[in-house]
């Protein structure tokens, strides 16, 4: 009887090598990859889902009109659809809201890098008075007359209500609001996952060097750099407020004019406007702009579609489980 050529193990021993080959090389491409992959927390537990309760909880400003979802929706990319947050004692924010997802406490927060963890911020805005309109000791003292949160506070803290267990609470249940989206299916392999243009976008995002400042898991979040490092950006000195200084309103020093902390671009198409003032409008004006300012490049209005498409790629939404 004739044998089958491809039953022979002679052809498929080297088959096979070249397969692991690949499979190895494709392994590795994936791991140099400058944007690493987000997933959803593993487990829920019960101090995320306290932390959730106090988040949409009204109860935490002075008049019971707004929670921290007020200025981080969970609709709006964790942000708001305005430039600035009107605050309680009817004041402006100096800053359009950063977005609530993705946080992580290895990288400074806020605008101008100022603020060093996630429990750092909850505390600085419950010191603030003008913000929420509430002390920590008034805070504490309202949730006490609750039962609800007194019989869960106790359950999980054996001091119970505390300005620290507060924060902590709230702080687990921010930083377990991670938003994979398809382009972290993309990058686990699923060639599907995102549209062509994307894919082209994301080469243009890594070729153009955007990827110098948006990188890691956040695309983003972890540098503080200056707005117009190749060509100045100009900002009506008219209008020039305190925002426009930047870390400079931290630190004090010259060199911190202007200098920010590059903001995460997940969820970036769901959470117009941007920059730290909200000024710009559009994705296709920050995309244009920072092209301009930050490289010294003319970007097409094509590249400037398909960077968008990429962009668009970042979107995805925290586990059910937190959700509203
Ligand atoms: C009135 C609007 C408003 C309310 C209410 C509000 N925030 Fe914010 N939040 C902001 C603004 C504006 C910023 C940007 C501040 C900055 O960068 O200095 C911000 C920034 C943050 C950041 C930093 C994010 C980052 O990546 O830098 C965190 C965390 C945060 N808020 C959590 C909360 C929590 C928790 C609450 C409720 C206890 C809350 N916020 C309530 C407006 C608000
Ligand atoms: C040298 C560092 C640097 C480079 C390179 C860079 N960016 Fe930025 N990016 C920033 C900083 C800083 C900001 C914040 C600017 C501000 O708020 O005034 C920002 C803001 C943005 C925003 C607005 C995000 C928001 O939530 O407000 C987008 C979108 C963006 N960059 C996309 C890009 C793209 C696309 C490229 C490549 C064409 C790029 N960036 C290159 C530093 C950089």
């Amino acid at each position: 009887m004739k044998r089958n050529l491809l039953s022979h193990r002679v052809i498929w021993i080297p088959l096979i090598w070249i397969l692991i080959l690949q499979l190895s090389l494709v392994a590795k491409l994936y791991a140099q990859e400058p944007i690493t992959v987000v997933k959803w927390p593993a487990e829920i537990n019960a101090e995320m889902l306290l932390g959730k309760q106090l988040f949409f909880d009204k109860m935490l400003s002075a008049k019971q009109s707004m929670s921290c979802a007020s200025c981080h929706r969970f609709d709006h990319g964790g942000s708001i659809p305005q430039a600035k947050a009107q605050q309680n004692d009817g004041s402006f924010s100096r800053y359009n809201p950063s977005s609530i997802f993705n946080l992580s406490n290895n990288y400074p927060l806020g605008w101008e890098g100022q603020i060093s963890s996630v429990e750092k911020q909850i505390s600085n805005l419950m010191f603030k008075e003008n913000i929420m309109g509430l002390s920590w000791p008034k805070l504490v003292k309202r949730l006490k007359n609750q039962p609800h949160y007194v019989r869960q506070f106790t359950q999980l803290y054996p001091d119970g209500i505390t300005q620290t267990n507060i924060a902590v609470a709230i702080a687990q249940y921010e930083l377990a609001l991670t938003t994979p989206s398809p382009f972290d299916a993309y990058l686990q392999g699923n060639q599907q996952a995102i549209s062509k243009d994307a894919v082209l976008g994301y080469e243009l995002f890594k070729r153009y060097g955007c990827v110098s400042c948006h990188q890691g898991k956040k695309v983003g979040g972890n540098l503080l750099q200056k707005i117009g490092v190749i060509n100045p950006y100009n900002y009506n000195n008219a209008k020039n407020t305190l925002s426009d200084l930047g870390r400079y309103n931290s630190t004090g020093e010259e060199h911190d004019r202007q200098v920010f902390r590059v903001p995460s671009l997940r969820n970036v198409a769901d959470s117009p406007p941007y920059f730290h003032d909200g000024s710009i409008e559009t994705l296709e004006q920050a995309v244009t702009l920072m092209g301009r300012h930050q490289l010294g490049l003319e970007i097409s209005t094509k590249n400037v579609r398909l960077i968008i498409a990429f962009l668009s790629s970042l979107s995805g939404t925290p586990h059910p489980e937190l959700l509203p």
